[in-house]
């Protein structure tokens, strides 16, 4: 019986699997430099985890089961909620600032299509504790040095949540409207949005957006339209000090006070990181501060900021600007020309794998199809063993590059590789 994958899931060949830890580890490297440590969360979690304040697409979207006990579960949407009943329920005494990362695969049940699956798998930083701008900054920062770090081209869009919820607030909107507004901003569309509010301000406030150089200019159109709200007006002045901290760390952004993000938890600054060549799904990381979520799980009110790279759509950035990742590299494969020697040759496989890569030949191919095989997984050597050669306590080996054959010394091998 055949059976297929179930919809929106992949497989990974050794071949992707190796680029995308090559990947991984590249981003955590600068996850590590700014001194983030890895943590784990569960697979599932109870509904009422992501039910409570995740924001209505990603409740839409989420695997939801039973289980023997009949209580609801679902498998996890995203892990900045689980991250923050972790700090609630664990972690609440503990030293802060807390600086964790994590790297696992998300559950969504959306409509798969390119760059959006139903498992995916995110990579981000939640740094819990400060309230200030230079927490803000600092893991915008850690998400721009860890794309640069892959020499990835791609675009950081800033906004604020404080500064349209600020609007809101003083327009006398709030609670679920303002919620609804917001996915309406997130969305982009304008039609629900006019629907829900006639206030022309609100409008001309999402219009602002553009590069780090004319910041100055929109800061100050801002700063024009929202002078009679107060709320707004201070949560700007937030943005404006966040920005001055990223031009210090040499980051370069583009303002969009439209930036509204899908989830609802997002109390403070947000950004977006986009690669338009990825078409439709080009959005490849979001973030920003949720300083009433922890609270929200009976924790103690604790401030909070982070994001998350959908890893997926890294991937495929780095296939779509042709970036480069070193192939996987075998040292040494052996091949024996003679049963009577195969004892022989397995002694020199497990010397040599106590400092080498070393593949055998489990085939037992002929030396012309060793060879074969020794280059499609890119081997530097192939070490032939025959029973002339141990008498003499010698190998021969071929060079896979300069296509040279020797004669070596046992003894001598390694230095093929370590001189
Ligand atoms: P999010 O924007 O829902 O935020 O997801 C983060 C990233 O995951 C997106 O920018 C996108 O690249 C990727 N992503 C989302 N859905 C899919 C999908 N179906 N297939 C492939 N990639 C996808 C969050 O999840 C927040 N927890 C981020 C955060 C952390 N905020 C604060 N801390």
């Amino acid at each position: 019986m055949k059976i297929e994958r179930p919809r929106g899931t992949r497989d990974f060949t050794p071949e992707e699997m190796q680029k995308r830890n090559f990947i991984r580890n590249k981003i955590e490297e600068v996850y590590g430099k700014f001194n983030y440590l890895e943590i784990a969360i569960p697979t599932f979690e109870h509904i009422e985890l992501f039910s409570l304040k995740s924001g209505n697409d990603i409740r839409e979207s989420m695997y939801v089961f039973r289980d023997k006990g009949d209580r609801e579960l679902c498998l996890r949407p995203e892990a900045t909620a689980s991250v923050c009943r972790m700090f609630a329920n664990d972690m609440r005494t503990a030293q802060k600032p807390l600086k964790f990362y994590y790297y696992a695969p998300m559950f969504r049940y959306e409509r798969p299509q390119k760059g959006r699956y139903r498992e995916f798998w995110q990579s981000g930083i939640e740094l819990i504790g400060p309230k200030n701008c230079e927490s803000d900054a600092e893991v915008i920062a850690a998400a721009y040095t860890a794309l640069k770090n892959l020499n990835l081209e791609f675009e950081l869009e800033i906004g604020h949540l404080g500064v349209l919820r600020g609007l809101l607030n003083d327009l006398g909107i709030s609670g679920e409207k303002q919620d609804e507004l917001l996915n309406a901003v997130d969305k982009k569309d304008v039609t629900r949005l006019e629907n829900l509010v006639e206030h022309g301000v609100i409008f001309d406030v999402l219009e602002l957006k553009g590069t780090k150089e004319g910041s100055k200019e929109i800061l100050g159109k801002a700063e024009n339209l929202l002078n009679d709200y107060p709320d707004a007006i201070l949560a700007l002045s937030e943005l404006k000090e966040i920005l001055l901290m990223l031009d210090i760390m040499g980051v370069d952004y583009v303002i969009d006070l439209g930036v509204a993000r899908g989830l609802e938890y997002y109390t403070g600054v947000v950004f977006e990181m986009r690669v338009q060549s990825l078409g439709a799904q080009c959005q490849i990381a979001g973030g920003g501060r949720y300083d009433k979520l922890i609270g929200l799980f009976d924790g103690p009110p604790t401030p909070a900021v982070g994001f998350a790279f959908g890893f997926d759509r890294v991937m495929d950035a780095i296939e779509v600007q042709n970036i480069k990742i070193p192939e996987n590299e075998v040292d040494f494969v052996i091949a024996v020309v003679d049963h009577s020697v195969r004892k022989n040759a397995l002694k020199i496989a497990s010397k040599l794998r106590e400092k080498f890569i070393v593949d055998f030949d489990l085939m037992n191919r002929k030396i012309g199809k060793v060879i074969e095989y020794a280059n499609s997984i890119n081997a530097k050597f192939v070490i032939v063993i025959g029973p002339r050669e141990i008498a003499e306590n010698k190998v021969s080996v071929r060079d896979m590059k300069t296509k040279e054959q020797k004669t070596v010394k046992i003894s001598e091998i390694e230095n093929l590789l370590t001189k």
